[in-house]
Order: C-alpha cells, then sequence, then structure tokens
C-alpha cells in the first residue's frame, strides 16, 4: 500500500530536498510552502490540515513539520516589537508543528492505523543560538520536547516520532548566517569542515518517515558535522 505523506515548508532548501527523496512511485505527497498558507497565522494549521487530508483522500500516514523561520531578534527592539518577534517565531516553528501533530495523533487513533512524525528541529535546540534568538532556540528545543513526548504517550497505538537536528546547512537560511558571521571563522567550528547539505538531511528524514525501526521512536538524530557531539 502507497504512503501518503503531508510535508511543510517544502519549497525549497532542506524541505525541497526531503520531498525530492519521498518523490518515490508508491507514496503520495502534498509538499507544501507559504503559498499554501502563512504558518504564522494559527488558523492556518488547521486549515492545511483539513484541506489536504480530503487531498490525500482521507488518510495521511507521515507528517514531516520542517518548515521554520530564522529571523533577528535583537533585546533593544522596543518591548512590543521584541514580544511580537517572539511569537511569531513560536508560532510558526513550533505552534503550527504541534497544531499539526495533534491532528495527525488524532488521525491515527481514530484510525487505527499507526503513524509516524518526522520534526526538522535544530542544533540550537541543545546548544543553544545567538542573543538575537532566544526564540529560536526556545522553539527548537520546545520541538524536540514535544516528539520525546508524543513518541512515548502513543508507541504502544504505533504512532512514532522523531526529531532531526541540523547544524549549518547549506540553504538559504545558513547562506545569511554565514555571511552575517564570517564564514570561515564558523566552518572552523565544523571538525567535518563543512557545512551539512540539504541532501543529507533529506536522506535522514525520508527513512524517519519510512523506514527507521519502530524501536527507534523518541530519537533525536544530529547532522552537524560533529560541531556539537552530546
Ligand atoms: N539551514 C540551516 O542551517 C538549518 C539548521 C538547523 C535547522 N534548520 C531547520 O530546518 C528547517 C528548514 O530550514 P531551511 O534552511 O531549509 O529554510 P529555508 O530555506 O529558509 O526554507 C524555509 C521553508 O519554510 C517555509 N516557510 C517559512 N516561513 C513560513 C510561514 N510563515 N508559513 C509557511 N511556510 C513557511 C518556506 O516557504 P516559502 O518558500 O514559501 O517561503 C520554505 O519552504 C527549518 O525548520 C529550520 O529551522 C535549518
Amino acid at each position: 500500500m502507497s504512503t501518503h505523506n503531508l510535508i511543510t515548508g517544502a519549497s525549497r532548501g532542506i524541505g525541497a530536498a526531503i520531498a525530492a527523496t519521498l518523490a518515490i512511485d508508491d507514496i503520495r505527497l502534498v509538499a507544501l510552502s507559504s503559498a499554501d498558507g502563512d504558518l504564522s497565522d494559527p488558523a492556518t494549521p488547521d486549515r492545511l490540515w483539513r484541506t489536504n487530508l480530503d487531498k490525500l483522500d482521507g488518510r495521511i500516514d507521515v507528517l514531516v513539520n520542517n518548515a521554520g523561520v530564522f529571523e533577528g531578534n535583537p533585546l533593544d527592539d522596543p518591548d512590543a516589537d521584541w514580544l511580537a518577534n517572539w511569537n511569531r517565531t513560536i508560532q510558526v516553528n513550533l505552534t503550527a508543528s504541534a497544531q499539526l501533530c495533534r491532528h495527525a495523533v488524532l488521525h491515527w487513533q481514530e484510525r487505527a492505523s499507526g503513524g509516524r512524525i518526522v520534526n526538522i528541529a535544530s542544533r540550537a535546540a541543545y546548544r543553544g543560538d545567538s542573543p538575537a534568538h532566544w526564540h529560536y532556540a526556545a522553539s527548537k528545543s520546545g520541538m524536540v520536547a514535544m516528539t520525546k513526548t508524543i513518541a512515548r504517550g502513543y508507541a504502544r497505538d504505533g504512532i512514532l516520532a522523531f526529531a532531526i537536528c541540523p547544524g549549518f546547512t547549506m540553504t538559504g537560511m545558513a547562506e545569511e548566517y554565514l555571511a552575517s558571521r564570517g564564514g570561515d571563522k564558523l566552518l572552523a567550528d565544523i571538525p567535518l569542515g563543512r557545512v551539512a547539505m540539504p541532501d543529507e538531511v533529506g536522506e535522514m528524514a525520508r527513512w524517519c518517515a519510512l523506514e527507521a525501526p519502530a524501536s527507534m521512536t523518541g530519537a533525536v538524530l544530529d547532522v552537524n558535522g560533529a560541531s556539537y557531539v552530546r
């Protein structure tokens, strides 16, 4: 039987690479981007779930939460701006993923079918991030904790959940970061000597989505060239 997959943030970068690995014969894939709905709007995830469940004939087997933003939030911004930026990143990176995970778990419980969640978190979940990115690191830590909670809560129902934590990965997001922080110095911090490539993360996500053994549920996989080992 073919699997029905839903992935967010698939227009470019890591999400496009994951979608490419899942573009195989026996898979039906809905690959979303901001053109399908802005995840900073709390109404969007519920709508996206319902619309795309219909599009996939009432069955989704795999949910990949990949969409994310990495936007600076300087401490000395005006109070209201800082809070608005905090809330926007938490909404897009964490709350929208939680809303979609909730629908997926309810859907799999109702169908008694099991299913798989792959959440794209970040090295920042463990290592923290820059002073302008408290919200980003917090959103990704939240995603890791949520993934573990789902794994522990619903493993008996065949519902599996994995998190992947990329370090720098060569996408638009990382290119901006490398340019702003001095690329050479950052590369010196990566024992592998280079940033990760999107297709490396794509292959890990494909494996978690389709093949990883059930006993691995709750695992958090690093892909960072040993720049942060734990
Ligand atoms: N690149 C890295 O170094 C790195 C490191 C660690 C973790 N990650 C994580 O990996 C994931 C993918 O990162 P990336 O580098 O591939 O990012 P990217 O190249 O900036 O792409 C982001 C994707 O998310 C979508 N997106 C952004 N804001 C959205 C919104 N408000 N509503 C709906 N969709 C939205 C974008 O859609 P549009 O094209 O329509 O805007 C795009 O498909 C993110 O969760 C990121 O935090 C990346």
